[in-house]
């Protein structure tokens, strides 16, 4: 192949450029215009969530979530070790404590089987992280998180429109954060969207979101003016965004259509010898629907899947490693964390490679990078 294969390329899928115009047009650029609600309402409507907020991030999305929860130090907060920086930054900014915990080895999701333990009287939250849009076990989560009292926030940055036995991901914890970075299935560059699954926290959560006013009010005509009302930040992306977003959505079923195309070649052609090569495939477990999020493969060790990495760019092909454990970052071991606290996370971390996958990737680049992948190992 002449052309490089590269990890992610963003893609304009439909009425992108004519959107962008249009909230030039109309002169209309700051946050919570016309785009702006109309990809908050589309979302509501299709997750069936009382309140969708956009934000410039999940990261924010995120730090919105502990300020709701008034997350204090001294606080604890349970999250995998297998996930990103911002999941537990977010939490970290507040002054609390993360408490990490290990993934199961196949659907490298939060291990529930783990959880009950980790309780103790300070924690606040348990941060379930749907890896590649794979449903944690909800069931089983959501009743030790009730049973115990403690608030549940999903980090679904990657599960949009991803289900767990029939019900939308993002809808079973009081709070859920979505990413629309350029790497996920529906993207403006950076942005992303707090569902707030219970009521009671849509009026701060608006105020948290307008720099710590009522301006949210004041525009819907409810005050007469807008004043500080409580700690909050700017987390309001443009309308520019929010054009480039509400074109992705619209054309949510091709995208997704296209997304399973290419994770069931990935599959079918890698399947019937992934065991002669001693890699291991996505489990996608019953009763979750995905989302068609991202491909990836666990190599038999480290230097497999480095060596791996260097075959597929000496071929021109971009693949991917994931998270390091969080809690084996300089920050993780600040706050405590050491080699054997997390041993899945460990373990999986060094042999997960994931490979190209976006809206635009043609079989006949895919067949490529699948022809590199066997020709390493067989
Ligand atoms: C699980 C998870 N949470 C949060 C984020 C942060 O998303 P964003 O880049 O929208 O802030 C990422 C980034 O990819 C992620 O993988």
């Amino acid at each position: 192949m002449n052309k490089p294969i590269p990890f992610n390329r963003a893609s304009a899928v439909g009425n992108e450029l004519v959107y962008i115009a249009e909230a030039i047009r109309d002169s209309r650029l700051a946050g919570d215009g016309s785009f702006t609600r109309k990809c908050s309402a589309l979302l509501e409507q299709s997750l069936g969530v009382p309140r969708v907020l956009l934000t410039t991030s999940c990261t924010h999305a995120l730090e919105m979530s502990a300020l709701l929860l008034d997350i204090r130090p001294g606080d604890e907060v349970i999250i995998p070790a297998f996930t990103f920086v911002s999941t537990v930054n977010a939490f970290v900014l507040r002054g609390a404590a993360p408490v990490f915990i290990d993934v199961h080895p196949t659907t490298l999701n939060l291990d529930e089987s783990r959880l009950e333990r980790l309780i103790t009287p300070r924690t606040k939250a348990i941060v379930p992280v749907h890896y590649a849009g794979v449903g944690c076990a909800m069931e089983p989560i959501m009743e030790i998180a009730g049973r115990r009292q403690v608030a549940v926030i999903e980090d679904n940055a990657h599960g949009l429109f991803g289900k767990y036995r029939g019900k939308c991901l993002g809808t079973f914890g009081c709070l859920a954060t979505q990413s629309f970075h350029e790497t996920k299935n529906f993207v403006c560059g950076e942005g992303g969207a707090l569902l707030l699954n219970d009521p009671a926290y849509i009026e701060r959560a608006e105020i948290i979101r307008e720099k710590g006013t009522d301006r949210s009010r004041f525009f819907r005509g409810e005050v007469d003016r807008y004043t500080w009302v409580d700690v909050g930040s700017s987390y309001l992306p443009s309308e520019l965004l929010a054009a480039f977003l509400f074109a992705q959505l619209e054309q949510r079923d091709l995208v997704q259509a296209k997304r399973k195309k290419i994770w069931e070649h990935y599959h079918s052609c890698i399947s019937p010898w992934a065991e002669e090569a001693a890699i291991r495939l996505p489990v996608i477990p019953e009763g979750c629907e995905h989302p068609y999020h991202m491909y990836h493969i666990l190599a038999p060790s480290l230097e497999k899947r480095q060596a791996l990495i260097a075959h597929f760019r000496s071929r021109g092909i971009s693949a991917s490693f994931h998270y390091l454990p969080l809690h084996l970052s300089g920050m993780g071991r600040r706050l405590g964390g050491k080699p054997g606290d997390c041993p899945v996370t460990e373990d999986i971390s060094e042999r997960l490679l994931r490979l190209p996958f976006y809206f635009s990737l043609t079989e006949g680049e895919q067949d490529f990078v699948i022809g590199a992948l066997r020709e390493f190992f067989l």
